[in-house]
């Protein structure tokens, strides 16, 4: 390597031929991206060889320079890796960091890479390529989550708790039922990153700046190399376009969303007024003055980070909604977002699938819960329906049953045939007691997407299929 004679090039100045003056030292500072898209390098090198194959294929490129350029590319990359590598400010990023380097390596062969290309559609192509493979990861881990989701929910087919609306317990169903809820909406967000990668995964190099170059770039081969579909289809929009980081942040957003539900659920169930759910300690903290308090700290602070995705979200929508075509610098506002979206999600995933496989519910107060409740009015009508009482007559008449039930501070079950018919009726029977129980009435949803536990069982099934 470094064969040739070269003087070393004045690397500080590699774009600034047509300028009279070195930099404003403020501007320098503020116009680099070094010390966050640094985070790119191994993707900028992957696509950097691609591009120098290219080049050899329509003979720009000897192969022995190819060689040489390949290989000092691996040994940036080697130092990269090693922490060796002088990342430097004046350089501005993570581009011409390494350009610079290669160039200090292997001599003038390294002043060739750049032919045919522009940082505007290499760096288009980079964070597609870093993309991709985070969503890749985040999927993999999902994948965990929506296995510990399935997992819990078959320990719990059978387990009652009460089902809320407006945080009012409405009816009996089974803590399997409400954990397979969390697994749909999860399932849901897998697709839309699936959807969001299938979109990105189009070429942008061969761009050049905006329109395209002289040099009739192999484009097909090197969308081909780097895992791409396919290109780009339009030079313009391929360095302009940051619509797969958008669409990332919003699947994020949603994500995010749901977890912060979940976890809002969490908060409460495992508070001393629910006592639902037991959190691992390793996953609580203490007080620094309370020596009794066990703080839900992690599903908390999931719940918060949702506000920092939302807000990267709306920081790319807001970053883009200005931009004339093609490539303007404000797109180098893309990266921290984007890339705190990415840790964050992933870091949130992993943080559940931590916490969820050792969440140890409390069957007896969720079962008190759901007695407590008048959870089964609503069987109460149906049984009068099956009576042949209109709904909604049987809905007036169960109003008042629960009134008496209250006024006693009984359960419904707990109340004589005649307490629960009042003293115009004598409709309901014996045979009510069994559909006042929690389980029964559990049991009576027996239907596709229903709570009955053999519903349950099998919406697992089906759902481990889809994982
Ligand atoms: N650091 C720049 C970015 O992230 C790379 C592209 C620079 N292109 C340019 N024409 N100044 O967007």
């Amino acid at each position: 390597m470094g064969t040739n004679s070269t003087p070393k090039p004045d690397t500080k100045g590699l774009l600034r031929g047509r300028f009279s003056e070195a930099t404003d030292k403020f501007v320098e500072a503020f116009t680099a991206s070094v010390s966050f898209d640094q985070r790119l390098y191994a993707h900028d090198i992957r696509a950097s060889i691609t591009h120098a194959r290219m080049l050899n294929k329509i003979d720009v490129l000897t192969d022995d320079e190819l060689n040489s350029i390949c290989l000092g590319l691996q040994q940036i990359l080697e130092e990269i890796e090693a922490h060796t590598f002088n990342w430097q400010v004046e350089l501005e990023d993570v581009h011409m960091n390494i350009e610079s380097r290669l160039i200090e390596i292997i001599g003038d062969t390294g002043k060739k890479l750049h032919t045919g290309r522009s940082r505007n559609d290499q760096v288009a192509t980079d964070i597609r390529l870093f993309l991709r493979d985070a969503i890749d990861t985040i999927i993999a881990s999902e994948n965990k989550l929506l296995h510990a989701l399935t997992d819990l929910a078959e320990e719990h087919t059978h387990t009652i708790m009460p089902g809320f609306t407006h945080l009012q317990a409405a009816q009996p169903i089974t803590f399997g039922h409400h954990l397979m809820a969390w697994f749909e909406m999860l399932l849901r967000d897998r697709g839309r990153l699936e959807d969001c990668r299938k979109r990105l995964n189009q070429l942008p190099l061969g761009a050049a700046a905006l329109a395209g170059t002289p040099y009739l770039p192999d484009r097909g081969f090197m969308a081909q190399e780097l895992g791409f579909d396919g290109i780009c289809e339009n030079s313009l929009d391929a360095v302009s376009d940051r619509d797969f980081a958008i669409e990332f942040c919003a699947t994020a957003a949603l994500t995010l969303t749901h977890f912060s539900r979940w976890c809002e659920e969490l908060v409460l169930w495992s508070s001393q007024q629910f006592s639902f759910v037991e959190l691992p300690d390793r996953f609580c903290t203490g007080s620094s003055i309370m020596p009794q308090k066990k703080n839900p700290d992690v599903p908390e602070l999931i719940r918060g980070k949702t506000g920092r995705i939302n807000g990267h979200l709306v920081a790319l929508l807001t970053l883009m909604k200005g931009q004339p075509l093609a490539y303007n610098k404000d797109n180098q506002e893309d990266k921290e977002p984007l890339f705190d979206a990415v840790d964050t999600l992933q870091d949130c995933i992993t943080a559940l699938v931590g916490l969820i496989p050792n969440i140890a519910p409390n069957k007896q107060a969720m079962l008190d819960a759901t007695l407590k409740g008048y959870t089964t009015a609503t069987d109460l009508a149906d049984y009068l329906v099956r009576k042949n009482v209109p709904f909604r007559d049987a809905h007036e008449l169960v109003g008042q049953a629960v009134q008496r039930a209250c006024a006693s501070n009984k359960p419904l079950e707990a109340l004589s045939l005649q307490e629960l018919n009042g003293e115009h009726s004598s409709v309901i029977e014996n045979d009510v007691y069994q559909v006042l129980s929690v389980q029964g009435s559990a049991a009576a949803r027996n239907h596709p997407g229903g709570t009955a536990p053999t519903q349950v069982k099998k919406a697992i099934d089906n759902a481990r299929r889809k994982i």
